[in-house]
């Protein structure tokens, strides 16, 4: 449940007028609630709590500091993917020994950053990979943690760009292949087997996959940890959020009501998981991104212009797919309201970017209330793989991000000045222009 509502006409995070905000900043502008950031974190905590565990937010869903710099308070650990989303989180206050590096193609000055840094656990997704963390720890004469992650080959059901938890996708070690890849491992060098984990999807809604790759994949850690003597499973992220209903969502009444049980909760989830996690006596680690940032985060819009063809009404907006992308990669659904609550009929309009794509929408055919130019417009939903997806495309800057606590508000990424945009570029010697 969140924290944007409207009070009287007026849509708000927390106490703070969000018209007010657009209107100070400047948009696009992504505002962020304190307040759901940590009641998401805390509802899960408390769900898991009968079992030791960690939550380790998915950082990829949103990495500002501040976000960061929120959930490391409460204690929470991250996901890491890369050596800069591991030095965002020492630079935001996090703890490095609460940290996973996941990742397919992990290089090595990024396993040698890790190593140094003391993080948790690296989750390994192949053998070279694992040769690799060897080489590297026995170089630095360091001790490298690891687990590996299992592929479980289980349908999560999502949208194809992110399943992630069969065989036809780039991630983790085959199920069958997996108990032979740690005999190996535990001739190798400088490793210490720690854990086991796995992830089969994103935007997950129903308990049922999670429940399958749970049940299948318990009885190999309770193999591979009597051998190798492990601390931690790690069930990964996935768990959904509310798109289509976002704004209702943010009052319990709407919890109460029937369109609420297809939504996936920490209590549902923390009942099927903790029966059949607990024999094992491991720490559960969890990676929850979306769950957390999703509906923390909104992006605010100004109308530029109206425009009627003979078919459609669009209404061209100043953000665009380089801020919000998930539109147009992957036809998600972004709840889209005035900031200013307005009366009277709706008006099947499609809101559209400036970028030069036809792609470069949020909404089509969907029914608006009548808006014009001027009017602000606030994307819901957009607190997960928004600004961290957003783009230079068509020299457009980075937006700006605010972060809402009550009644306070800080800006906590200043908008891109579009000079930074090309500041790294150059001419070549032989032409003229700006010098190196
Ligand atoms: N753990 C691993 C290993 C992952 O690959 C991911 C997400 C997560 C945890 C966090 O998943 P979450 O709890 O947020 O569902 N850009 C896409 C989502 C990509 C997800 C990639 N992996 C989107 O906008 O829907």
């Amino acid at each position: 449940m969140h924290s944007f509502r409207y009070v009287g006409k007026e849509l708000h995070c927390e106490d703070v007028n969000l018209s007010a905000l657009a209107e100070r900043h400047g948009t696009p502008l992504y505002v962020y609630s304190q307040a759901t950031l940590t009641r998401h974190f805390v509802e899960l905590d408390r769900a898991m709590a009968p079992l030791p565990h960690l939550i380790c937010f998915a950082m990829k869903s949103n990495s500002n500091l501040a976000v960061i710099n929120t959930l490391a308070g409460l204690g929470s650990g991250f996901d890491v993917v890369s050596g800069g989303e591991l030095a965002r989180t020492i630079a935001a206050g996090g703890d490095p020994a609460k940290c996973v590096f996941a990742g397919v193609g992990k290089t090595e000055d990024e396993i040698a950053y890790a190593l140094r840094q003391g993080i948790y656990s690296f989750n390994v997704e192949s053998e070279a990979e694992l040769r690799r963390i060897s080489r590297v720890a026995l170089r630095l004469k360091l001790v490298a943690p690891v687990a590996v992650r299992v592929n479980p080959n289980i349908d999560a059901g999502t949208h194809a760009k992110i399943t992630t938890g069969t065989y036809e996708n780039k991630f983790g070690v085959a199920f069958e292949e997996v108990e032979g890849m740690y005999a190996r491992a535990a001739c190798l060098p400088n490793l210490r087997l720690r854990g086991l984990q796995m992830h089969i999807g994103s935007q997950l809604t129903e308990v049922k996959p999670f429940k399958l790759a749970v049940q299948k994949v318990v009885p190999l850690a309770q193999r591979l940890s009597q051998r190798h003597g492990f601390d931690f499973l790690s069930i990964g992220g996935g768990i959904g959020i509310v798109y289509q209903d976002a704004l209702a969502s943010g009052s319990p009444a709407w919890w109460k009501r029937p369109a609420a049980r297809r939504i996936l909760t920490p209590e549902t989830y923390a009942a099927t998981v903790l029966p059949l996690l607990r024999p094992l006596g491991l720490r559960i680690l969890l990676e929850p991104g979306r769950f957390i940032s999703g509906n923390a985060g909104v992006l605010l819009t100004r109308v530029e212009y109206i425009k009627r063809t003979g078919r459609k009404n669009f209404v061209i907006v100043d953000a665009a797919m380089n801020d919000l992308v998930r539109p147009a990669f992957y036809d998600s659904y972004h709840e889209i309201v005035p900031l200013r609550k307005r009366a009277g009929k709706t008006v099947s309009s499609d809101v559209v970017g400036p970028i030069c794509e036809s792609g470069d929408y949020f909404a089509k055919d969907r029914p608006l209330p009548k808006v014009g130019e001027g009017d602000h417009l606030a994307l819901l939903s957009a607190g997960a793989y928004g600004s961290v997806m957003g783009s230079n495309y068509n020299s457009r800057p980075l937006a700006a991000e605010v972060l809402v606590n009550g009644r306070k508000s800080a800006v906590v990424r200043r908008r891109q000045d579009p000079a930074e945009i090309w500041a790294g570029e150059s001419t070549a010697p032989w032409q003229r222009g700006k010098k190196r």
